[in-house]
């Protein structure tokens, strides 16, 4: 039995569906077992927790081989945040595999690292360090930015004026990458315990500006007129000031400003070499697929 913390998400439904046609069978953790309905299925069970809530999670953990932890805080709301989710809950995560003898699947970020300039990068590096030192065998997957969050962002942003919304300038290089080559790589590291004690890398084809990529998006939706930006002096003002009311809204403009201008092109031939059978999926194709 594989535990998905996270099942419910973006990544994690497709992780699900992948370990499902495969035969396995699968048990989603989720704060609302109502968000897991699109996945009943006869290899599917749902149970309730909250990986802040460490008691939540011990009969999670009954029985499961490995646990694939999928979850974030960064948007929030109220306490849920990447130091009460990402480290902390992943923390929470840790131990209770450890209890179950469980295997440990973390999601973590391409730029994990102690000294990021971005919140979740540094709170994912510390779970993957706590899992590390737990002694869980453990494979950590760290992805770019998810290509159809970000198209989604863009099409909503664009549904009134017909424009879509750029944070930042939008000429830095970002890499991203479809959300169905991170679910593939997760599934074949769940079921290859070679993989264990490994950090693999994936990234898309692609690194693009989110200009680039706003002129996709409206190619694509048969609209012709430039994006919209909330230039960096704006985004600084809404982290200073909104931004300490309302936590997730500053680590949102915080987060805007990182990518508006650090190094985040990747380069994804080492995964694609590992594993030559894994998808590798352009922008063109996910915006065809609609
Ligand atoms: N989005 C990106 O660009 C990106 C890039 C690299 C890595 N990642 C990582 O990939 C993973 C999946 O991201 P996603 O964008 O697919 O996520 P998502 O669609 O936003 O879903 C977030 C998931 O986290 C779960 N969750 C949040 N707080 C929780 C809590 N306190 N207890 C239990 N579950 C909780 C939610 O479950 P319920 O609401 O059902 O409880 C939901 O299934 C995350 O680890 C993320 O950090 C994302």
């Amino acid at each position: 039995m594989i535990l998905v913390a996270g099942g419910t998400g973006r990544l994690g439904t497709l992780v699900v569906q992948h370990l499902v046609d495969r035969g396995l069978d699968v048990r989603i953790l989720t704060r609302d077992p109502a968000r897991a309905a699109h996945l009943a299925g006869e290899h599917v069970s749902v149970v309730r927790g909250d990986v802040t809530d460490r008691d939540s999670l011990v009969s999670a953990m009954e029985g499961i081989a490995v646990a694939v932890s999928a979850v974030h805080g960064f948007t929030g709301p109220r306490t849920n945040s990447p130091a009460s989710v990402d480290r902390d809950g992943n923390a929470n995560l840790v131990d209770a595999a450890k209890a179950a003898g469980a295997a440990f699947v973390l999601i973590s970020t391409v730029g994990a690292a102690a000294d990021s300039p971005m919140e979740l990068f540094r709170m994912k590096y510390a779970a993957e360090r706590y899992a590390a030192a737990s002694g869980v065998p453990t494979t950590i997957v760290r992805a770019t930015a998810f290509l159809e969050l970000w198209l989604d962002l863009l099409n909503q942003t664009a549904a009134r004026s017909g424009r879509p919304l750029v944070f930042g300038r939008g000429h830095n290089p970002i890499n991203f990458v479809a959300v169905a080559d991170v679910a593939a790589l997760v599934e074949q590291v769940v079921i290859d315990p070679t993989t264990r004690g490994k950090i693999l890398e994936i990234g898309g084809p692609e690194n693009l500006s989110f200009d680039q990529l706003a002129q996709a998006v409206q190619i694509a939706a048969g609209r012709a007129r430039p994006p919209r930006h909330i230039p960096p002096l704006l985004l600084s003002l809404m982290a200073n000031t909104v931004g300490r009311v309302k936590p997730q809204l500053g680590r949102q403009a915080r987060a805007a400003l990182t990518m508006d201008r650090s190094a985040l092109g990747f380069d994804t031939k080492p995964i694609h070499q590992r594993y030559p059978d894994l998808p590798c999926t352009a922008l063109a194709s996910v915006l065809a697929r609609g």
